[in-house]
């Protein structure tokens, strides 16, 4: 089979890497395209951890670059494009690949409002190409644990779930300034919920139907407009609960991905590191297997590549949080080789685990006020939302 031309948006931190281990690493794609308003990062050595690297231009010769994203989809005959532009802007660039029947696999969140999940959802709707959403955590080992532990019946019916991601992100500011407390953007912790609600819906029937979310207000910093934590209460229809805490302003040390899984018949936990002497842990109970009254460890941590799994997806090497990125991309690009109608990660999933966060940060505006969630295959109910929730969370 031919290979996919491949080509990339957004060479920060993560587009560079990603889009050079991609064509490093995985067989069926070929890096033809690359793009950032920025060509500095494309033609300059960079300095970083006290030494240069050679530029992407000199390392990647064959792949053209543009300034401008029209442009390169325009001229560079892409069959998939990369979106790693900032968390804030992701959706117009899927919206414009996807009417011209390029495929997508973009970073997440999915979109910035509800204006954005609408028009991705109907641009999805009439395009022939797929959508991928990369979401990283869905790639990890012990996510994949948790599902597999769902699916063979060992924890029963998830009926309360939490997730924790705590993260001092105040170096990165000066790099990504979208990271930085705006009074427009980016500086609700909820809004950025893909991480840690995407496991958890990943062993959910149900999509989340309400939120209450709660904001610590300004503490840490000067930043009058900052949130430094948020704690989320979501339901579904039939009331599993899902606690969902997000911080990126604080001075907690601790790894940054917390989960736990209460479920009918056990009990599924997975605590990041406590400093260097206390590890990372993923234990679990079960009803319903012989041993396991008491929690008992895996011996899993980030990387998906169990042998079969290695054996299943032949590569050059793995990248990404301990290989979860190119996990996922191995996924994208069989279910295109298949032709698969609904991707491993599709936009739908993306939704499901972005827009619950948005509408959090509409709780928050509203000091706490409970509200519905809605999400855009229901058509009606969704653009009442967008008619009348606040222009913050709506894009308007
Ligand atoms: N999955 C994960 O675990 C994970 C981790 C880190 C970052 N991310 C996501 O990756 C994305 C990129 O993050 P980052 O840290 O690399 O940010 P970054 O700010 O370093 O990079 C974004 C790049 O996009 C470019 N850009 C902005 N507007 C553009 C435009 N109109 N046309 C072309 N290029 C444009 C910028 O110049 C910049 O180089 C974000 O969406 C972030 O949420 C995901």
């Amino acid at each position: 089979m031919k290979d996919f031309r491949l080509g990339v948006v957004g060479l920060g931190h993560r587009g560079r890497a990603m889009f050079a281990e991609a064509c490093k690493c995985l067989f069926g794609i070929k890096g033809v395209a690359a793009c950032d308003i920025n060509p500095a990062l494309w033609y300059d050595d960079i300095l970083r951890d006290n030494a240069v690297h050679p530029s992407m231009a000199s390392r990647m010769p064959d792949v053209q670059f543009y300034e401008d994203y029209d442009e390169m989809l325009e001229k560079a005959d892409l069959d998939i494009v990369m979106i790693e532009t900032p968390a804030t802007c992701h959706a117009e660039f899927c919206i414009k690949a996807l009417d011209r029947g390029i495929h997508v696999f973009s970073d997440i969140p999915s979109v910035r409002d509800l204006v954005e999940a609408r028009d991705l959802w109907e641009a999805h709707l009439r395009s022939k190409a797929k959508l991928m959403t990369g979401a990283t955590t869905m790639g990890w080992g012990f996510c994949l644990s948790l599902q597999d532990l769902y699916r063979n019946g060992l924890l029963g019916k998830p009926y309360a779930l939490e997730a924790e991601y705590i993260h001092d992100c105040r170096s990165l500011w000066e790099e990504t300034p979208w990271r930085k407390p705006t009074e427009k953007f980016g500086s609700v912790p909820c809004s950025y919920s893909t991480h840690s609600l995407g496991p958890m819906l990943a062993v959910m029937e149900e999509d989340l139907s309400e939120v209450v979310c709660i904001s610590s207000g300004s503490h840490v910093t000067e930043f009058p407009h900052a949130n430094d934590y948020t704690c989320a209460l979501f339901q579904t229809p039939s009331k599993v609960t899902v606690r969902m805490t997000c911080s990126f302003i604080n001075n907690c040390k601790s790894g940054l991905h917390s989960f736990r899984v209460f479920g009918t018949e056990g009990c599924f936990e997975h605590l990041a590191h406590r400093g260097e002497k206390q590890p990372m842990r993923t234990t679990f109970s079960s009803n319903k297997l012989v041993g396991t009254d008491a929690p008992v460890e895996l011996p899993v941590g980030f990387s998906p590549y169990t042998d079969a799994v290695k054996q299943q997806y032949k590569s050059k090497g793995t990248f990404g949080h301990g290989g979860a990125d190119s996990y996922l991309w191995m996924r994208f690009l069989e279910a295109l080789q298949r032709g698969d109608e609904v991707m491993p990660l599709s936009l739908r999933d993306g939704l499901r685990m972005t827009l619950p966060g948005i509408y959090a940060v509409e709780s928050v505006i509203r000091d706490g006020a409970k509200v519905a969630i809605h999400y855009p295959w229901q058509k009606e109910e969704f653009q009442k939302d967008i008619e009348t929730l606040s222009p913050r969370c709506t894009g308007c």
